[in-house]
């Protein structure tokens, strides 16, 4: 195959304040990891998968890819995440196959993301050979502050978009970046790739990918789902 998508699914979810490891949350009826596997593996193309989980869940994330991709197990493993977000993808990328060219990058706390987003991201970084993220425009207006909420300054908006993922690099390239950034904490991967020199574009995202942080964000999910009525 010849992309490779890394499902970060190792952190512990602090904020969402659960008591479980936010990806293996309920949602609905299934876990935010199980949710983000399916939609990955709706893709019309095999793709290598590979799930970065807390070291006390490799299991549990193991039984969620036989539940999601019976048969499909040779293309998806599990490998144990690190302390920050970047440690676990760079667990990731470790094991990424010889021969794949793409490498998408998902948060399994954005576990609504559809599988267009996948495919689009995946298509964008082949025809332009750039770092693709998919991204949002900001409909709010932005206020610079200090410590104290005085207003310092402000933000034009039309200049900046949120940042979702999947977000897509050429694998080479991404290596390198990693290599390079060591252990520096980067928040995203388009940062840690655009730190090392490569080219970054943005494509459309999308509204139900939004990331699944706060327990506030778990009700927005289930709302989307149509789980619970208003
Ligand atoms: N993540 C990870 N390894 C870490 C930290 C985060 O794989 N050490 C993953 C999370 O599982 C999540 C994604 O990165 O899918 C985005 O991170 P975030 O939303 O911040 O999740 P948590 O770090 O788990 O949440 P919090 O910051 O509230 O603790
Ligand atoms: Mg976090």
């Amino acid at each position: 195959v010849s992309t490779a998508v890394i499902v970060v699914a190792a952190g512990s979810g602090t904020r969402l304040g659960a008591a479980l490891p936010k990806a293996f949350v309920d949602l609905a009826g299934q876990t935010l990891l199980e949710r983000s596997l399916r939609s990955i593996i709706l893709l019309p193309y095999p793709v290598q998968v590979v799930v970065v989980a807390p070291a006390d869940f490799v299991q549990d994330a193991q039984a969620i890819v036989h539940k999601v991709a019976p048969g499909l197990e040779s293309l998806v493993s599990v490998v144990t995440g690190g302390a920050t977000r970047h440690d676990s993808v760079a667990a990731g990328l470790a094991v990424v196959d010889a021969g794949v060219q793409v490498v998408l990058v998902h948060d399994a706390a954005r576990a609504l993301t559809p599988t267009s987003v996948f495919a689009d991201v995946d298509m964008a970084v082949q025809a332009t050979g750039a770092g693709v993220i998919p991204a949002l425009p900001v409909v709010d207006s932005l206020k610079q502050v200090d410590v104290t909420g005085g207003i310092l300054g402000i933000a034009d908006r039309e200049q900046l978009r949120i940042a979702q993922t999947p977000q897509g690099f050429p694998r080479a390239e991404l290596d390198a970046a990693y290599a390079a950034a060591g252990s520096a904490d980067f928040t995203d991967d388009a940062s840690v790739f655009a730190a090392n020199g490569g080219v970054m574009t943005t494509i459309p995202g999308d509204e139900v990918a939004f990331k699944i942080t706060t327990a506030w964000d778990l009700n927005r999910a289930h709302q989307v789902l149509g789980g619970i009525p208003d």
